[in-house]
């Protein structure tokens, strides 16, 4: 079977997304072929496909997929047919691909191939940030960045699910309705507002228990100073780029404040967090819980297009390539 691929010999820009047609591999032991029919592009892409993540050149990117399954290596138990979902193991975009079985879950019927390629690896992350990275309690009050994007409208909503104050920050006040709609109680417009000022308002001084910053080089200070005494700093992306270095000794005194790092990779890894992350996520949509708003889509031959519209801070919730 020919597949079509979407590869990168050279980092750089979006045109550096290059589609190419060859032979899908054939599945080996413990594997499992899939006919791909939704991909999820996901801010890593882009930081991968732009050279800020190194990998070995020249690569396929893209970490989440839905398909079906078409053949089967020795030793896997799934059905041809079988409708398998992935989050984390790169090399989704194209029409077809090999996958190791242990690493693809089953996807419910209750849920469509688009509404899985938009929440696997989003709906995960927002999992573990929300559960178990900090575990959230009845009464805390927390900060989620970039909320109408794709992983913030998961992850205000599972958090207020849990019984948290969220305080949703976007760039633009266009984005500041879908970030009330999917569950901030209140919304920091950072084109308008300072996000110290407001959490100072909001908490009556007091600040917030923990600060979710995805955007990294253009908030993580404000993140800080938004934070209680003891309070915890959840730095788990930079859409804005890097942040500079942390002085350790900034945290401290008065403030005696924690910071972690964390990636989905560490908190599913086993086989086990991996059935237990995809399972209470996808109890959570199948009982709207978390609501998913409809994603974006674009043509797996359009890829570039989508990344430019990500990266140009354009869209809104998931986006979903199709292969076509
Ligand atoms: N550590 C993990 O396990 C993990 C897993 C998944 C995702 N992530 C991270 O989570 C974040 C969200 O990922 P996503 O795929 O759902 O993307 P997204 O949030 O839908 O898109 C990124 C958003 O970041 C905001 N942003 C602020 N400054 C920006 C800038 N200079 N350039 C571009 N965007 C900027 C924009 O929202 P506004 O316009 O509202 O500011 C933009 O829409 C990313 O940082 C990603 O790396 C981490």
């Amino acid at each position: 079977m020919e597949r079509t691929v979407v590869r990168v010999h050279t980092v750089g820009p979006a045109d550096v997304l290059t589609l190419e047609r060859e032979e899908t591999p054939l599945p080996g032991p413990g594997e499992v072929q899939v006919r791909q029919t939704a991909i999820g592009l996901n801010f890593i892409d882009v930081y991968f496909r732009s050279g800020l993540y190194p990998t070995a050149l020249p690569f396929i990117p893209g970490q989440e997929s839905v398909g079906v399954v078409t053949a089967i290596g020795d030793g896997v138990a799934l059905p041809i047919g079988a409708r398998v979902a992935s989050a984390g193991v790169p090399g989704a975009y194209a029409t077809a691909r090999v996958l190791p079985a242990e690493r693809v879950v089953l996807v419910p019927d209750a849920i469509d191939d688009v509404t899985a390629a938009a929440i696997m690896l989003k709906g995960m992350t927002a999992e573990y940030l929300a559960r178990r990275c900090h575990r959230i309690v009845q009464g805390e009050v927390v900060v989620v960045h970039a909320a109408a994007g794709g992983v913030g409208q998961l992850l205000c909503q599972w958090a207020r699910h849990l019984g948290a104050t969220v305080i949703g920050v976007v760039g633009r006040p266009e984005k500041a309705a879908l970030a009330s709609a999917s569950g901030a109680h209140h919304v920091v417009v950072l084109s308008e507002q300072k996000l110290v000022d407001e959490v100072k308002r909001l908490t009556g001084g007091r600040g917030v228990d923990v600060v979710y910053d995805s955007v990294g080089k253009d908030t993580l200070a404000a993140s800080l100073d938004s934070l209680k005494p003891r309070g915890l700093l959840v730095s788990f992306g930079q859409s804005s780029g890097m942040p500079e270095p942390l002085a350790l000794s900034s945290l401290g005194g008065a403030r005696s404040l924690f910071v972690t790092r964390p990636s989905m990779h560490a908190y599913v890894h086993s086989r086990a967090e991996l059935e237990e992350s995809s399972a209470a996520l996808f109890d959570v949509v199948t009982r709207g819980v978390v609501k998913v708003s409809a994603p974006t889509t674009f043509a797996l031959s359009a890829v570039a297009d989508a990344h430019r519209a990500l990266e140009q801070r354009k869209t809104t919730g998931s986006v979903v390539l199709l292969p076509g």
